[in-house]
This record gives structure tokens, C-alpha cells and sequence, in this order.
């Protein structure tokens, strides 16, 4: 199951936020991200709050639905409408994600699409992705989305490798998402994304590089491979733990970003955060900068995290609880934190030092500003963008990325 919620201030009934959160706010952009909780089956590897039919049986009722969900998330779009008042602004972006949005059906994310543009209005130029599972599409389905707004789609792939996928305990066969690549762009759609992950269990440099190939083949604009996190209380960490699969080490890990980042580069793909490459600006994912960047985004649905102006609040976690809250009349916010100015200092630190353009060193304070020295003398900091005041990661900084945010923070 998925993993468990932070603790928090509680949200009021009507999900007000303080006057404080929404002073300033038109200079802000404004992004939605709208989560879908339903998976065919749980991928041995992921915790994501996400549930699959057997796991909802007996625990949410009618209101846990697939079938009535793109109603109640609506409903979350209303209250987000009377929350934010007379917030002029257009939304900039708008990512729907999961779990796999496309089990519902597309005319469901359509519609929850229209529900943003009547409450809200779309920017002219809003960046609007939905996450897609490989085997729940096919070439109408991409085109009604595409006809509904959607122009930029995002697909789980993974692996191209067969065995890969069976550690993974994905469903689609390798190919499929090649070709979901070829449909998506048939039916007009502009920016296509495909998931990868690397450092699995059997997996071997040249499986990994056949995917990096498969993936060149197929012509996405952008590219996110992650690396496995073995999350504990996942099926893929008990199976690890029985001894059954191998577990991956990190120099293994670190030898597969290399050999991404040689192969996309070479490809035309530039990275722009650590986990991402993109082969131009405008293939860039405009609502992941939103988050990097500390900007304003809603998220609807359950579990899904918001942030407006320094509060970041949470959504009960199940989707049964969500929809009776919402059902009730009452903000599903289950809990939410105000953010002080060190914690907003240090969010910009682990997040900005992760991207291309790094984290102004102005940030930092004194043993921080130590550690970037050493980070620059150890090679893992880039010369010219640190003279001029900025702390921006080598390759081989990304590499050990976790470890260089640790020590600036302090
Ligand atoms: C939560 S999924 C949602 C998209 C869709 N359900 C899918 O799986 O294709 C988003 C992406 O997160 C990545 N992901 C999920 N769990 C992961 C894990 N434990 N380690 C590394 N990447 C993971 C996968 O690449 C996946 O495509
Ligand atoms: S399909 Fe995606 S969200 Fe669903 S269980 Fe698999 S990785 Fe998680």
C-alpha cells in the first residue's frame, strides 16, 4: 500500500487560505495537477497512492469509483475556484497524473480538463500533459484527448527489455510504447515524453542501452530516466529482501546515467534537471519547472499535494475519504504547513541545485558556502557558472546530486 501521509496543521472545512498565501499572487504561475488513483494491477516497484480494484473492494464504496471520479474531482476544481476568489489568473499548466489516468475513459479527462478552463480559464500557450500506460491507449483514444486540449503526453515505458519489464512486473509488451510514441504524434500531439528506469535487478548495460536506442527510435521530444528506488513495503523490496532478486548497487546506477546521458546527448537531447533531457527549450516539462521553481499549483485528487504562496497542504490519501469529504461539502485537506523562510530557502536549495541553470550561491549559508567550495574543488561544481555566483552541477555532481544538496543546505 502506499506509503503514509506527513502530519499538519488541520485544513479548515472550507479550505481557506490565509490572506498571506494568496498576497502577490498574480505574479505567481498558476499550475493544476490532477491525480488519477486507479492501476490495473501495483508494479511490483512503485508506492505511489494509487489502488488497483481488488485493493479498493470493500473499502470505499460507490464514491471510490472509477466510474464517478472525474465528477468528484470537479468538485475539488470548484472549491479550488472559491479558495483562490478572484485570482485572476489563467492556469500556465496543467498535468494529470497517477496511478494511470488513461484507465478512465478519455472523454473523463476531457471533461476534467473543461472543468479548469470554465472555472479558470487556460493560458494561451498552458502546457497540458497527461500521463499514459502504454497498453491502455490506442489511436483514438490519443485523439480525443488531443481534440479535448491536450498536447503534450507523457508514457511509461521503462524498459524495452522483456525481462526488465517482468522485474518490474510492468504488463505492456516491449514495442508497444514505440508505438504509442508513432500514434501520439499521427493525432497531432506536439511534446511526448517516455518514462525510463534504470539500475533494475538482471538488467545489463546493454539492455540499458537498447532501451536508450528504443527510445531514440521511437522520437519523443523528452526523455525522464530514474534510476529504481527500492521503496520499502513495496512487493520488488520484499522479493529483494527474500533474496530472491539481486539489488542493484550504486556505482551500477551511477555507470547507467553516464551511458544516458553520452547516448541522449549525442542524440540531441540536453538535460535539464537532473533526471530529465529535453531536445529543445520548448520540450522542456513547463509544469515540473513550475514545481522546481517554487510557483503555485493545485493538486486535485487524492493524496495529491498543493502549494499557493508558501502554505503546502495534502489531501486524505484514500479515495473513498476524498470523495465523501468532497461529497459533504468540506476541503478533502487533510492536513497542510506553512512554510517559514528557512524552509523555503532550503526547498529552493535541494530543488534549483538539481537543474541545468543551478542555485545562486547567495542562497547558501557559511558552511554551505564552504561545501560549495569543495564541491567546486572536487570537480562536482561548474567553474565559470561559480565565479559568477552560481552553483550548478558537473556531470559528475549529478551523479552524487543527493549528496552535494546535503551538504549546501547546512
Ligand atoms: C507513478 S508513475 C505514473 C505513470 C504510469 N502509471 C506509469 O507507471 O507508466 C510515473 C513514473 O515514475 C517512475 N517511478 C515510479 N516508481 C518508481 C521507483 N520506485 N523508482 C524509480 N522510478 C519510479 C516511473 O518511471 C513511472 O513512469
Ligand atoms: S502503472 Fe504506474 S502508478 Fe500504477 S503501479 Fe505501475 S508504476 Fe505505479
Amino acid at each position: 500500500m502506499p506509503s503514509a501521509l506527513p502530519d499538519g496543521d488541520p485544513v479548515p472545512d472550507d479550505g481557506s487560505l490565509p490572506a498571506s498565501a494568496l498576497a502577490g499572487a498574480v505574479d505567481r504561475p498558476l499550475g493544476f495537477y490532477l491525480h488519477v488513483p486507479y492501476c490495473a494491477t501495483r508494479c511490483g516497484y512503485c508506492d505511489f497512492n494509487t489502488y488497483t480494484a481488488t485493493e479498493l473492494r470493500g473499502t470505499g464504496g460507490v464514491l471510490a469509483s472509477r466510474d464517478n471520479y472525474a465528477y468528484t474531482l470537479i468538485d475539488e476544481v470548484r472549491l479550488a475556484r472559491k479558495v483562490l476568489g478572484d485570482d485572476p489568473r489563467p492556469v500556465r499548466t496543467v498535468f494529470v497524473g497517477g496511478g494511470t489516468p488513461t484507465l478512465l475513459a478519455a472523454d473523463d479527462l476531457v471533461r476534467m480538463l473543461r472543468a479548469i478552463r470554465d472555472e479558470f480559464g487556460l493560458a494561451d500557450d498552458a502546457e497540458v500533459t497527461t500521463e499514459a500506460n502504454p497498453e491502455s491507449v490506442d489511436e483514438r483514444y490519443l485523439a480525443t484527448l488531443r481534440a479535448g486540449g491536450f498536447n503534450r503526453i507523457s508514457f511509461g515505458m521503462q524498459s524495452a527489455k522483456q525481462h526488465v519489464l517482468k522485474v518490474l512486473d510492468r504488463t505492456h509488451t516491449p514495442g508497444r510504447p514505440e508505438a504509442c510514441v508513432a500514434e501520439a504524434r499521427t493525432v497531432g500531439f506536439e511534446h511526448v515524453n517516455l518514462d525510463l528506469i534504470y539500475g533494475t535487478p538482471g538488467e545489463t548495460d546493454d539492455d540499458w542501452r537498447a532501451s536508450l536506442d528504443a527510445v531514440l527510435g521511437a522520437g519523443p521530444d523528452h526523455v525522464s530516466a530514474y534510476a529504481l528506488i527500492v521503496e520499502e513495503g513495496t512487493q520488488l523490496a520484499r522479493r529483494i529482501r527474500r533474496g530472491e532478486v539481486p539489488m542493484t548497487d550504486d556505482d551500477v546506477h551511477a555507470d547507467r546515467y553516464l551511458i544516458a546521458d553520452e547516448v541522449l546527448g549525442a542524440a540531441g537531447f540536453d538535460w535539464y534537471e537532473v533526471s530529465n533531457w529535453a531536445t529543445s527549450e520548448a520540450a522542456r516539462c513547463l509544469h515540473n519547472e513550475l514545481y522546481w521553481r517554487g510557483a503555485d499549483w493545485w493538486g486535485a485528487g487524492p493524496g495529491a499535494h498543493s502549494h499557493v504562496g508558501g502554505v503546502r497542504w495534502w489531501n486524505v490519501k484514500h479515495p473513498g475519504a476524498y470523495a465523501g469529504a468532497l461529497a459533504a461539502g468540506r476541503s478533502p485537506g487533510a492536513g497542510r504547513e506553512l512554510l517559514t523562510d528557512e524552509d523555503r530557502r532550503v526547498e529552493r536549495i535541494l530543488l534549483e541545485l538539481r537543474l541545468r541553470e543551478g542555485v545562486p550561491l547567495a542562497l547558501l549559508r557559511e558552511e554551505g558556502l564552504a561545501a560549495a567550495g569543495r564541491a567546486l574543488g572536487e570537480g562536482l561544481l561548474e567553474g565559470a557558472p561559480y565565479a559568477a555566483g552560481v552553483a550548478a552541477l558537473t556531470l559528475r555532481g549529478r551523479l552524487l546530486a543527493d549528496a552535494v544538496v546535503r551538504d549546501l543546505v547546512d
